[in-house]
């Protein structure tokens, strides 16, 4: 049965959208070179990841495998001066760095030991370290710091002589999100795949047939695919395609046409990178947060190599950063302290460098940035090495220069941010924030062991929460068609919605061009109310347990000077409903936690405004994603 994908179904839920976007991987199997076919998809998927890549080419039952840092021309270079591969079958990748910093080695696809499989990947092995302690005392050698090679050496050592049957019993060791392309070298025409927590498709064309992590790959050849759902496998031969379940056991799935065109290929069908990456926030934040507490809900944070002793020994916490990323550190100030009760400074970087801060060795500075570019954040990452002090840095972009020098550093697998305006990265920056002020509060004994696994136990219901908030999404957008002309807007709010007021309102300045600001709701009296006139939009944040009647008071003084007021409150808070003139709920958390939830709605609300102002949303006139100068 041929079933038609509508453009329409941008809002209808996508394997592709619940993902992890790292990487992009691509196979074929068929009638012609492989090499030129997995160059060019691999071009189409460079904006899934771009910091290395590689193909591996079968033939004539042995597998050549040619890789390079950097872009896919940087591959192709490569490839001219060496020599390029030629076969009929064979796997493709475009990185981008998880485990282990870009380079030659850590790019894919990787060999088993015995070379006899090669293997591409696109997620996360989250038992990879025992894995590989494992398979190093069995004599396996690592060339890379990935956990991918992992999966090429077990593939070796669960060898049972057959290469689909091996594939099942390696993958049953895995724990985490895993789409993998595989050769062996003992059948020449079979590609195998596998697709686990991370996006993958199959695609038919009269060339042959390919693998891809998404169809932007593959338009070039063929509108005809198959959708792979978790724990689904396939062998693909240049005329046949057969799927399985984790048994073994063959399953039928029809083939779908696709009728996006590249550009609405590239974006899963949503119309903007930026409402992709909103919708990708739960699993970001799984991705992140996964890997770092185990099943008792403790807490492991892999880049950190500070001791109980050391936080203890701490007098202050510096957290510096720019934009979006400083608005984390804000939030961050509100956490620590009141989970920790260690001081907590918060600076924008730019401000933090030059005003001879009063940083020592008996002061930690946290450096946050997705980028891990920021021309500021990075002086001010050096200026508090320079006076001492021990720094930590939360960066989403492996091997950047704040991930590289800081002393510890803690990646946000947000996967790549396209979009200008951020939004993944920020709520995967929180998250590490929250298990890091548990860290801290623990070693300074402000909290029990079990309040610590109740939070971690709430952290982990975030991205289902999170996926909840997106039911009201048509709701959201019909209130950001009355901001369509609007002037000006004012976001007030307490505490940590204050931090996340901050948040929102740039976010809706900086994509829609509207002006906005931000204010503490006790400090609007001040001075700028005297701009409150009838038909001001404000927008009140509510969810501050503690607060929020204070800042339903300041959302009436504005409603009796003329104002329209949008409210965001928990959902038991019934009482804004009656008094505001519009009221967002999102579902309850634990207070310090807030921030992850209130902030969702914000964005949609600056997504869908800018977008019915017909704005360029994804890249905003003047600003750059990564801003490397002061
Ligand atoms: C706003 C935004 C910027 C960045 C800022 C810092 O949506 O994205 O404000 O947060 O330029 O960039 P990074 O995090 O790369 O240091």
């Amino acid at each position: 049965m041929l079933i038609y994908i509508d453009l329409f179904y941008k809002f209808a839920k996508f394997p592709e959208k619940k993902g992890s976007l790292m990487c992009g991987i691509i196979g074929f199997t068929g009638k012609t070179d492989a090499a030129p076919l997995l160059l060019d998809g691999l071009e189409k998927l460079e904006y899934r990841g771009y910091d290395s890549a590689g193909v591996a080419i079968l033939e004539e039952e042995s597998i050549d495998v040619i890789k390079s840092k950097g872009k896919i021309q940087d591959l192709r270079n490569k490839m001219a001066k060496s020599h390029t591969p030629t076969g009929y079958i064979g796997i493709g990748h475009t990185r981008w760095a998880t485990h282990g910093e870009p380079s030659d080695e850590n790019a894919h696809p990787h060999y088993s030991k015995s070379r006899r499989f090669a293997v591409v990947h696109n997620g996360i092995i989250e038992n990879f370290a025992e894995l590989k302690e494992e398979l190093i005392g069995k004599g396996y050698v690592f060339h890379s710091e990935t956990d991918t090679e992992v999966v090429a050496h077990l593939l070796d050592d669960c060898y049972t002589g057959e290469f689909f049957p091996t594939v099942l019993k390696a993958i049953d060791r895995l724990v985490g999100s895993f789409s993998l392309g595989i050769l062996c070298k003992d059948v020449p025409d079979k590609l195998v795949c596998v697709k686990k927590a991370s996006p993958l498709i199959i695609a038919v064309s009269d060339k042959g047939n390919f693998i891809a992590s998404d169809i932007t790959a593959v338009l070039a050849h063929t509108r005809d695919i198959y959708k792979m759902k978790d724990d689904e496998l396939a062998i693909l031969g240049p005329d046949s395609v057969q799927f399985f379940d984790r048994t073994g056991a063959e399953i039928h799935k029809d083939i779908e046409k696709v009728t996006w065109d590249v550009d609405a290929a590239e974006k899963g069908g949503y119309d903007h990178f930026m409402i992709k990456e909103i919708k990708e926030q739960p699993e970001a934040i799984r991705k992140t947060i996964s890997p770092r507490i185990d099943d008792n809900n403790n807490i492991v944070l892999d880049g950190i190599s500070l001791t109980p002793e050391q936080i203890r020994g701490f007098n202050r916490i510096f957290i510096t950063a720019c934009g979006s990323a400083y608005h984390v550190g804000v939030v961050a100030k509100y956490v620590i302290e009141q989970m920790a009760r260690i001081p907590v400074e918060v600076d924008v970087a730019s401000e933090f460098r030059y005003r001879y801060p009063l940083v020592d060795d008996k002061s930690l500075v946290i450096l946050i940035s997705q980028s891990g570019e920021t021309a500021d954040t990075l002086e001010a990452l050096r200026e508090s090495k320079k006076r001492g002090a021990r720094t930590i840095s939360i960066v989403n972009v492996v091997g950047s220069s704040i991930a590289s020098e800081s002393d510890d550093v803690l990646y946000t697998w947000a996967g790549p941010e396209i979009s200008v305006a951020t939004t993944k990265a920020y709520s995967t920056q929180l998250t590490l924030v929250y298990l890091l002020a548990i860290q801290f509060a623990l070693a300074a004994g402000t909290i029990t062991d079990s309040a610590a696994n109740e939070l971690v136990a709430e952290i982990r219901t975030l991205p289902e929460k999170i996926e909840k908030i997106f039911e009201q999404e048509e709701m959201i957008a019909r209130i950001a068609e009355r901001y369509t002309y609007l002037d000006h807007a004012y976001f007030i709010g307490r505490n940590i919605d204050y931090a996340v007021a901050l948040e929102a309102s740039l976010k809706l300045k900086e994509i829609s061009y509207i002006h906005s600001e931000a204010y503490a709701a006790g400090e609007l009296k001040h001075g700028t109310i005297s701009l409150i006139e009838p038909g001001t939009s404000v927008i009140a944040l509510c969810c501050c347990e503690r607060l929020v009647e204070k800042t339903i008071s300041n959302a009436k003084e504005v409603m009796a000077r003329g104002a329209q007021v949008l409210c965001v409150a928990t959902e038991d808070n019934k009482s804004c409903a009656s008094i505001c003139d519009h009221t967002i709920y999102v579902p309850k958390t634990h207070p310090l936690l807030m921030a992850s939830l209130e902030v969702v709605p914000l964005q949609l609300l600056g997504y869908y405004t800018a977008k019915s102002r017909k704005c360029d949303i994804d890249k905003p006139r003047n600003l750059a994603k990564s801003v490397t100068v002061e």
